[in-house]
C-alpha cells in the first residue's frame, strides 16, 4: 500500500510524512517542488528509508503527476502542498493563484483519469483529500460563533482566495465526476518545522537573536492554534473514516490574540533560555498592519470531534512549551534555514541527477 503526498517537505507535510512513518509502513511518495518554503532537512530522519521516496517536481506538472500515479498506484493522495505565507500573497500573488489553484486542478484531472481506470475495491478506496485553511471562510466579528462547515465563504486575502478557490475545485470534482475527496479546513498549526517567517517560530528565533519582535497593527488579531501533529492525527482521521464529498473544520478550542501569543513566548524563553540582557519582552515593536488583515479566526470543531472521535492531544500551554523547547535544541535547523544552507543540500543531492 503507498500514499502520494504533495509538499510533504513543508511545515505540516513534513511533520505529516514523519508522524505517518512512525505508526505505519505504508510507503510514502512524497512530491514537492522544494520552494523556498520546502525543506529536505525536515525528513533528515528518513535518509534511507525505503518507504519515503522524494520526488523534487511541481504539482502543475500534469505528466509527472500521471507518471507518479501509473507508477506508484497509491490508495490516496494527500494534497499539502501551497503558497502558504499570506504576507508573500499580498507582495506576490501569481505564485499563489499557479500553485492554489492550477496545481489542484492538474492533480484533480490526474486523480480523475487514474481513478476511472482503478477497478473494484482499488477504485472504491481511493481517496483525494484536500488540506485547507479556515481562512477561506473570512474574518470573525468579537461575538460571532467560530466558523463551521457551513460558513459562506468570504476570503480576503489572495492567499485565502487561492486556498477557495482549490476548495471549489475539489468539490466540483466530487459532485460532477464521482471523484473521491475529503477536504479538512484547519486553524493556524505551530510546532517543529515551522519557517520562521510565521508568526511562533519568527518570534521564537528573532527574540534568540536579540532583535525585535514585530507585532502587526494592536496585536489584538485573534487566531486558533492547534500544535502541527494533532492536525495530522485530525488528517488521519477524515482520510480513514470521513465521508466522501463532506468538510472537517479542524481545530484546538485555542483563539489567543497575536500580543498574547508574543508575550507566552517571551515568558517561556525567560524561563527555558534566560537573556542576561533582560526580559525578552523588551524586544516586542508594533508595526505597520498587513493591509486586509483578518481580525479573528476561531473554528468550531464539533464535527470532527462527533462523527470521527477526534481530538486534540496537545493543550495550548503543552504545545507552545514543546514549540519552543524545539527551537532552542534545533538551532542548526534555524541556522540553516537563516544561511539558506538547506538549499545548498538540494544542489548537493540532486545537481548531478538526470
Ligand atoms: P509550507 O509553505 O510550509 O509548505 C508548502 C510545501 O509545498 C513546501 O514544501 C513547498 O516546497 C511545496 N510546494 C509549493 N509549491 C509547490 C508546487 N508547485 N509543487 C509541489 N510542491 C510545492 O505550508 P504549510 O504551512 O506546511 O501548509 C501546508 C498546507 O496546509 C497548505 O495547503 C496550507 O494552505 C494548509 N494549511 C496551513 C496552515 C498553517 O497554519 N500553516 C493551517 C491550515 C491549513
Ligand atoms: O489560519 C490558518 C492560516 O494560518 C494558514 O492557512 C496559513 O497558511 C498560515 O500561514 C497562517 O496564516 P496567518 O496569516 O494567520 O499566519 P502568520 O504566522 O503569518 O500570522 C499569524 C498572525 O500574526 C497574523 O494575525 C499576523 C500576525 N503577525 C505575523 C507576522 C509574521 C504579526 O503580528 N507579526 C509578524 O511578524
Amino acid at each position: 500500500m503507498t500514499i502520494l503526498v504533495t509538499g510533504g517537505a513543508g511545515f505540516i507535510g513534513s511533520n505529516f510524512v514523519l508522524d505517518w512513518l512512525a505508526q505505519s509502513d505504508e510507503k510514502v511518495i512524497n512530491l514537492d517542488l522544494l520552494t523556498y518554503a520546502g525543506n529536505l532537512g525536515n525528513l533528515k530522519s528518513l535518509e534511507g528509508d525505503a518507504r519515503h521516496v522524494f520526488v523534487n517536481g511541481d504539482i502543475c506538472d500534469r505528466n509527472l503527476v500521471d507518471e507518479l500515479l501509473a507508477t506508484h498506484q497509491p490508495r490516496a493522495l494527500v494534497h499539502f502542498a501551497a503558497e502558504s505565507h499570506v504576507d508573500r500573497s499580498i507582495h506576490g500573488p501569481g505564485a499563489f493563484m499557479r500553485t492554489n489553484i492550477d496545481g489542484t486542478f492538474a492533480l484533480l484531472e490526474a486523480s480523475r483519469a487514474y481513478w476511472s481506470q482503478l477497478q473494484g475495491e482499488a477504485k472504491a478506496a481511493f481517496r483525494f483529500h484536500h488540506v485547507s485553511t479556515d481562512e477561506v471562510y473570512g474574518s470573525l466579528k468579537p461575538t460571532d460563533p467560530p466558523f463551521a462547515e457551513t460558513n459562506p465563504y468570504e476570503p480576503n486575502s489572495p492567499y485565502s482566495a487561492s486556498k477557495a478557490a482549490s476548495d471549489h475545485l475539489v468539490r466540483a470534482w466530487h459532485h460532477t465526476y464521482g471523484l473521491p475527496v475529503v477536504t479538512t479546513n484547519c486553524s493556524n498549526n505551530y510546532g517543529p518545522y515551522h519557517f520562521p517567517e510565521k508568526l511562533i517560530p519568527l518570534m521564537i528565533v528573532n527574540a534568540l537573536a536579540g532583535k525585535p519582535l514585530p507585532v502587526y497593527g494592536d496585536g489584538q488579531q485573534i487566531r486558533d492554534w492547534l500544535y502541527v501533529k494533532d492536525h495530522c492525527s485530525g488528517i488521519r482521521a477524515v482520510l480513514e473514516r470521513g465521508t466522501l464529498g463532506e468538510t472537517y473544520n479542524i481545530g484546538g478550542w485555542n483563539e489567543k490574540a497575536n500580543i498574547d501569543i508574543v508575550k507566552t513566548v517571551c515568558a517561556l524563553l525567560d524561563e527555558l533560555n534566560p537573556d542576561p540582557a533582560g526580559p525578552y519582552s523588551r524586544l516586542i515593536t508594533y508595526v505597520t498592519d498587513r493591509p486586509g488583515h483578518d481580525r479573528r479566526y476561531a473554528i468550531d470543531a464539533r464535527k470532527i470531534e462527533r462523527e470521527l472521535g477526534w481530538r486534540p492531544a496537545e493543550t495550548f500551554d503543552t504545545g507552545i512549551r514543546k514549540t519552543v523547547q524545539w527551537y532552542l535544541d534545533n538551532s542548526a535547523w534555524v541556522a540553516d534555514v537563516q544561511s539558506g544552507a538547506y538549499k545548498d543540500w538540494i544542489g548537493t543531492n540532486y545537481g548531478g541527477r538526470a
